[in-house]
């Protein structure tokens, strides 16, 4: 069969590979500890399924605007200024299956042969994969543990040209946790505005910071104007398989995303957004709790990767990942990867996962029991007796 070019450019996500890998060695009767998939651990609050139900039986179970419900997109603006100190109206959100499609939607609409993309390497393989899609140049900047794995707004400034169209940044950063500072997204937006450059925000992780509150461009001077807001209910909310997220971007291209929906999934699920209002409007507690749990099982990963030979961990201050170095030991990221499921029953990702600057790291998403890391890491202690370092 012949296909046509663009999808030779598409990317992947490896941690589908690596769970399905993980399951077939599972069903064969292995013990495998599961750390490659991005999901809380925990389950989605009672009050937010019962929403789901009420609202399948109250019969909302067919087609609904292409953009979203109005009452879900006024809740999301009205949770985005008080949070964001912005003030936005409900026709710049757009509400989608997922904030996944944000990101398609968002520089299909945008960015073309030619333009430039500034993107975080390491960082979430989505964003390099649909800008090589759209014949855009993705332009890598690393993010180095040296800077605690945040962007050096230095090296921002230098790969700017004529032609960039685009900066993407996600804080709390999937695979390493780590948090711009307001000074960093202060230089940020001062490039974006003084260039003409938008910038793709990607908050998903928002809620899951350890230390201080969460910051946003959006919130800088002269940038709501030009920020494509990605945000969602699967991390905050444990609802990745309900399939709910939202852009929040000028109102022109609201409009266009609109018709990318039009053209792709026609809306997103009638019950599903309804049991968005509720997770929007409702209590926090059960994500309040889940946050200190998973800071707990944030110390206990980090104190055992670091009591391993050859290994060392920072202390990342959001999202649920661990980017640990390994570069002491005589072997690739991949070949780590390999060996810890193989040989050693532990299912984590190749920092390549995350682009070529992932090198010599691996992504442990510790969405684990502190009993399952306490094992995990007793099981590496001993495992990489057998590997050089
Ligand atoms: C940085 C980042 N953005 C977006 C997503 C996708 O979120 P959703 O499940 O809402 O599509 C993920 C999922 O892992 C992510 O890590």
């Amino acid at each position: 069969m012949k296909f046509s070019k663009c999808m030779g450019r598409l990317g992947e996500e490896t941690a589908f590979k690596v769970l399905a890998k993980a399951k077939f060695l599972e069903n064969s009767g292995r013990e495998i500890i599961h750390f490659e998939i991005g999901e809380t651990g925990f389950d989605t609050p009672e009050h937010i399924c019962e929403a789901a139900k009420q609202a399948i039986d109250e019969g909302y179970t067919h087609y609904e605007p292409a953009n979203g419900i109005l009452p879900l997109r006024e809740a999301i603006a009205e949770d985005v200024n008080s949070r964001r100190k912005v003030n936005i109206s409900a026709d710049s959100v757009v509400v989608t299956p997922g904030a996944k499609p944000i990101m398609f939607f968002g520089i299909i609409a945008c960015c073309e042969n030619d333009d430039e993309v500034i993107y975080q390497n390491p960082g979430f393989p989505i964003f390099e994969s649909v800008i090589r899609f759209v014949g855009a140049k993705p332009v890598p900047i690393p993010l180095r543990e040296e800077n605690e794995f945040r962007m050096d707004i230095d090296e921002l400034k230098s790969l700017v040209t004529k032609r960039t169209r685009m900066i993407i940044i996600n804080s709390p950063h999937n695979p390493t946790g780590s948090v711009l500072t307001e000074e960093d997204l202060k230089g940020i937006s001062e490039i974006a505005v003084n260039n003409d450059i938008l910038v793709v925000s990607d908050e998903v992780y928002k809620d899951i910071l350890f230390e201080g509150e969460h910051k946003s461009i959006m919130s800088f001077d002269g940038m709501t104007e030009r920020t494509i807001l990605i945000d969602g209910f699967s991390k905050t909310f444990s609802m990745t398989g309900w399939r709910l997220g939202y852009g929040v971007v000028p109102e022109e291209l609201a409009h266009h995303i609109t018709k990318l929906m039009v053209n792709s999934n026609s809306c997103t699920a009638s019950f599903i957004q309804r049991a968005g209002i509720a997770g929007l409007k409702g209590p926090m507690d059960e994500v309040d709790y889940m946050v200190s749990k998973l800071k707990e099982r944030r110390d206990a990963i980090v104190k055992g990767l670091n009591s391993i030979d050859g290994i060392s961990c920072l202390k990342p201050k959001g999202a649920f990942y661990v980017f640990p170095n390994i570069k002491n030991l005589v072997i690739t990221s991949d070949e780590f990867e390999n060996f810890l499921l193989e040989k050693v029953g532990i299912a984590a990702l190749s920092g390549t996962s995350f682009g070529s600057y992932g090198e010599g790291y691996l992504r442990f998403a510790y969405c684990t029991s502190i009993e399952n890391i306490d094992r995990a890491v007793e099981k590496i202690k001993d495992a990489v007796k057998e590997i050089k370092h």
